[in-house]
């Protein structure tokens, strides 16, 4: 019992959660879901937060969770539970104070894995990216979904081959339909015995409360990285949209060396263009860098111009973050005009 039970975490609140309109909104439709006896599926690209509102749902339910990411090498007995060696049983027998006794033995054990630990008990399960998995080690949740029955494998010892599903028992799953390596189409089947919720990137609120939270950077601040991010990502351009984890990156690489988007020069401009074009693209193809590289100069110039967070005008005439403002043009003009007007003098 206490072996299963080091898998089972206890629903508590997210650090630096936040709960947005369109958090709340997504919650609650599912909370009552769940409430209606039906297991719930977030699905939608990376960095859409299927995990984090998949935890965040768990803890409304307010039961023990169990967690597990799919894998390719999954068989039904990693989720189900098999003979794992030998358990040593030590009995101190200290019936007469000054008389220790102890008995050893061992005896080859049945473990519960966490899917029937979860149904045992009536937790709540979350198997992330299920779709990891492969579907035969899926097809046990067929009849535990839907029956409310677990066929147990035989080699449990002694108990009964199936398991009553303990009513209290919820399923929460989240999977990317985008993914690209190792992902089985999910089972039609099971697919159809959960309701899926599609999700797709936070809305600009969310991800600009995200930003902030994970990096405790200023609101100003974070909102001039989550424009650029979002200006990318519809742009359209790149082979994978960016996400909010590259507003986050770039928040916290930011944070950790106490810079700001005005204060950072183009040390800004390279955070981007890094981050955002590695989270990008697959392979990191030049041509494909050296394009997102050169749409995020242009989106950093004109947040930056726009934001007028940079006092380019003060500086020599050449803007070290690449930005040319309106300000800093017309110093340059003036002064070739100068220039230009004192040889012709010399000349004449
Ligand atoms: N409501 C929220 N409050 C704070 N942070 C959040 C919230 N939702 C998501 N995040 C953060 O956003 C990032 C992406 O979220 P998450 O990992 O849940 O996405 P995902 O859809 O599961 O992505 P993947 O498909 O890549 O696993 C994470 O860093 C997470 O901590
Ligand atoms: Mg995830």
């Amino acid at each position: 019992m206490i072996d299963e039970m080091t898998t089972v975490l206890e629903p508590a609140p997210l650090p630096d959660f936040v709960e947005t309109k369109y958090v709340k909104d997504i919650t609650s439709r599912a909370l009552s879901f769940i409430k209606a006896g039906f297991p719930v599926h977030f699905r939608g690209p990376s960095g859409t937060g299927k995990t984090t509102l998949a935890m965040h749902l768990a803890s409304k339910v307010e039961r023990p969770v169990v967690m597990i990411h799919g894998d390719e090498e999954f068989t039904t007995s990693d989720l189900v539970g098999g003979e794992y060696g030998y358990r040593i049983r030590k009995v101190v027998d200290r019936f007469i104070s000054r008389v220790l006794k102890t008995e050893e033995d061992m005896v080859k054990r049945w473990v519960d894995n966490r899917l029937t630990v979860a149904c045992k008990y009536g937790f709540t399960l979350i198997y992330d990216e299920f779709t990891r998995s492969r579907p035969e080690a899926n097809n046990i949740l067929l009849s535990i979904l839907q029956e409310k029955m677990m066929d147990l494998p035989v080699g449990r010892g002694g108990e009964q081959p199936y398991l009553r599903v303990d009513p209290d028992f919820t399923a929460i799953f989240t999977s990317n339909p985008e993914e690209y390596a190792g992902v089985h189409r999910s089972q039609d089947a099971l697919r159809d015995r959960m309701i899926t919720m599609d999700l797709d990137h936070f809305d600009y609120d969310t991800e600009l409360a995200v930003t902030q939270a994970k990096s405790k950077l200023s609101k100003q601040d974070s909102q001039i990285i989550v424009n650029i991010v979002r200006s990318l990502r519809e742009s359209g351009k790149c082979e994978f949209a960016p996400t909010v984890r590259g507003c986050i990156m770039i928040a916290k690489s930011l944070k950790v060396q106490k810079l700001t988007p005005s204060r950072a020069n183009n040390v800004f401009m390279q955070m981007c263009q890094d981050i955002l074009a590695s989270e990008t693209s697959r392979v990191g193809s030049k041509t494909n860098q050296d394009r997102v590289k050169e749409i995020v100069r242009e989106l950093v110039a004109k947040e930056l111009g726009i934001g007028k967070t940079i006092d380019v005008g003060k500086k020599s005439g050449k803007d070290t973050t690449g930005v040319d403002t309106i300000e800093s043009k017309k110093v340059e003009e003036k002064k070739e005009r100068k220039e230009s007007e004192s040889l012709a003098g010399v000349s004449s």
